[in-house]
């Protein structure tokens, strides 16, 4: 017999006033028995940007993402080769981090990666004991676990890498009540809102997608499945996920309460350069190439982002008309004109529906970009539109010369 909890809310959820059923919702949230896993993680911690310029990202964040700026650390606060920002939107916490000295190594970072993710931070209840577990599974620990302390509390930490250069910090703040972590000072934003404005766009993290080399996804589901107890959520294979001239492969997985969920592509042989060969080139090697953010108002958070100048994908108006996708799609919350205007795409499953959009790659690298998603009891990643998304993102790659 299998003993499930129920899963309680993380102290940023709560800090968000976010309630179990709209996580069940938003981001699939399910019971699970954390007792026998040997790598229990509670949820996401942060998502960390290194980028070239951390003072213009925040202010990117904050004006079009919508999102408060909430802690900082550079050389006003004793951190003098870097500046980091805090920002949050629900129980979303983005960490922007540029080097400010010359010699910083994040500048090495930066000059090979372009803007990218360096580090997706988990919440974990009990350090040592994944950092015990990821080692006997041979698992690179970059960082021991490790007390950092201040007038708010301590934070216990390890970090153990991931694909390319990225990697997984492990965090346990339950002895610390400051807005982030020690030296770190708060901050509050200085951007104004329209007196319109929601109070967020976006609720909280659903996905990151980590693109890998050809042939090297099933290592990383490996990876997850050994080291981090992580489990296979779904699966599609090949020409699932093809158009003529792209390809690639995708598997999906999960921690025990699905909070945490990690789609991982390989490129497939295909007649042109796929999306992911074009990421590993311009990224120069494996990275994060997307990330999920659900919100339970996509029309509203589109119609805001776009407002701010956020670019989307196009969809053809033919997505929209094609017989067999509307008898797919059944009904949904919305008309699809509602949908069409917006470009918005639908995928169904046995489970539901979810609405989802994905906008342009948001640096100067055709690397990393944003998925919008709302979901309606679909726990999918939107297979179904792949396809259509591909061609989309095939005629950008045509207008770079990368096709
Ligand atoms: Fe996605």
């Amino acid at each position: 017999m299998t003993d499930t909890t129920e899963p309680t809310l993380t102290p940023d959820e709560r800090e968000a006033d976010l309630s179990l059923e709209q996580l069940k919702q938003l981001v699939g949230l399910v019971e699970y028995d954390e007792a026998s896993d040997p790598f229990p993680v509670t949820g996401w911690d942060a998502i960390v940007f290194i980028v070239g310029n951390a003072t213009q990202v925040a202010h990117y964040y904050q004006y079009a993402f919508g999102m408060d700026l909430v802690a900082y650390s550079g050389p006003e606060t004793g951190s003098r080769d870097r500046k980091a920002y805090v920002l949050r939107s629900g129980s979303c916490r983005f960490v922007i981090e540029g080097g400010v000295r010359p010699d910083s190594p994040l500048l090495d970072h930066h000059r090979k990666h372009g803007d990218g993710v360096g580090d997706i931070a988990l919440e974990v209840p009990d350090v040592d004991k994944c950092i015990d577990h990821a080692r006997k599974q041979g698992a690179t620990v970059l960082e021991e676990p490790h007390d950092v302390s201040d007038e708010h509390g301590t934070v216990r930490m390890a970090a153990i890498a991931a694909y390319g250069d990225t990697r997984h910090s492990l965090i346990d703040r339950s002895g610390y009540d400051g807005p982030y972590l020690p030296g770190f000072e708060g901050r509050t934003t200085s951007v104004k809102r329209a007196a319109d404005a929601p109070k967020r766009l976006f609720q909280a993290v659903d996905h990151v997608v980590g693109n890998v080399e050809l042939g090297k996804m099933d290592e990383w589901v490996a990876f997850y499945n050994r080291v981090m107890g992580f489990v296979n959520m779904a699966e599609f294979i090949g020409d699932d996920i093809a158009t003529d001239y792209s390809a690639l492969m995708s598997k999906v997985v999960s921690n025990g309460n699905h909070r945490v969920k990690f789609p991982l592509n390989e490129p497939a042989i295909a007649k042109k350069k796929s999306q992911i060969d074009e990421f590993l080139e311009f990224y120069d090697g494996p990275g994060a190439q997307h990330i999920a953010l659900a919100t339970n108002d996509i029309l509203s958070t589109v119609d805001h982002m776009r407002a701010n100048g956020v670019e989307f994908l196009d969809t053809p108006d033919s997505y929209y008309q094609d017989d067999e996708l509307r008898e797919r799609i059944g009904k949904v919350r919305v008309p699809v004109e509602q949908l069409q205007s917006r470009g918005i795409l639908v995928d169904r499953d046995e489970d539901g529906y979810l609405l989802q959009i994905f906008t342009k790659p948001i640096g100067d690298r055709p690397t990393v970009f944003y998925e919008l998603i709302e979901r309606h009891g679909s726990l999918g990643f939107g297979k179904g539109n792949f396809k259509a998304l591909f061609e989309a993102i095939e005629r950008e790659q045509e207008r770079r010369g990368n096709l």
